[in-house]
């Protein structure tokens, strides 16, 4: 069984007389433990998709499962949102605390766990991005990095299955996008965590195990990162450009030079050395 499973998955907006797309008939699945990447141009479906994985929306048609729970049943509603831990874009409209522990114990205590049980949940958020340091200070004071840190483990204090970060590193400067980036790249790797990256950068789609590409409300491509950045038609037909590397490399494929497809710098580096 797959964590994430989506069949056939329609949902528009309705405004009176208005309808708006949100996504089309989406086929996904999504296993335990992958690092997935969710690109699209902007209004393409991707914050519509994640909602719905979280079920705060629920689709017009077709089923959302997550960890075998359907989003339509009601009553299991707060334990699929305790699965599906999302971050969103802006850092300070998700801090509820003026103390970082106590912004991390919020989600916790309103479960009623234990206080013992909170403190040690609170300890591991910390140190999962790296900011035990920070336990007692007070969050406006961070850079935005560290407050998007703060966002991810007061996510974490809730143990989720899957985190969801939706666009979050796209207020931040290059320094605070490494650390995001970083850290659920750690998260995905140490702790087994399942999360699905929503980003409009391509770089950060480059070390991906599953890249999903949305345009208009539906699924356009889906695959590596090799497979999708190797294939420019579509991405541009989707309204998006390559990694730069990849950029450049095309460029130089289509001038005549015989480059295989590339998606790092220091790929495109060694590859342009060797040519004669
Ligand atoms: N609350 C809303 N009411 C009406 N239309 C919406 C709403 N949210 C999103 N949409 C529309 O749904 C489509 C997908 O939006 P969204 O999922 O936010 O895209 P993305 O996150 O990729 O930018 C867009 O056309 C957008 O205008
Ligand atoms: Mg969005």
């Amino acid at each position: 069984m797959s964590i994430i499973e989506l069949k056939n998955v329609s949902f528009d907006y309705k405004n009176g007389e208005d309808t708006s797309r949100g996504v089309k008939n989406i086929d996904l699945r999504i296993e335990k433990g992958a690092f997935c990447v969710l690109l699209g141009h902007n209004g393409s479906g991707k914050s519509t998709l994640a909602k719905l994985l979280n079920g705060f929306l629920i689709p017009d048609a077709g089923d959302v499962t997550i960890d075998g729970i359907n989003t339509r049943e009601e009553k299991r509603i707060f334990e699929i949102r305790a699965k599906v831990g999302m971050v969103f874009q802006n850092p300070d409209n998700q801090m509820v605390a003026s103390i970082i522990e106590d912004d991390l114990a919020f989600g916790p205590e309103n479960l009623g766990i234990p206080p013992e049980e909170i403190r040690k949940r609170i300890d591991w958020a910390l140190s999962a991005v790296d900011m035990e340091a920070y336990r007692s200070g007070t969050p406006y004071k961070l850079s935005g990095g560290q407050k998007q840190r703060v966002a991810i483990a007061a996510i974490l204090a809730m143990l989720p299955e899957i985190l969801i970060l939706d666009e979050a590193t796209a207020m931040l400067d290059p320094k605070g996008r490494a650390e995001v980036i970083e850290t659920a790249k750690r998260l995905n790797k140490e702790n087994g965590m399942t999360v699905v990256l929503i980003t409009h950068y391509m770089d950060e789609a480059i070390d991906a195990d599953d890249v999903i590409v949305l345009c208009d409300g539906e699924i356009v491509n889906r695959g590596t990162p090799k497979k999708v950045f190797g294939e420019p038609e579509l991405i541009k037909k989707a309204g998006l450009e390559l990694p730069v590397a990849s950029r450049v490399a095309h460029a130089l494929r289509e001038a005549g030079y015989p480059l295989p497809p590339i998606l790092k710098d220091e790929e495109l580096v060694e590859a342009i050395c060797q040519l004669k």
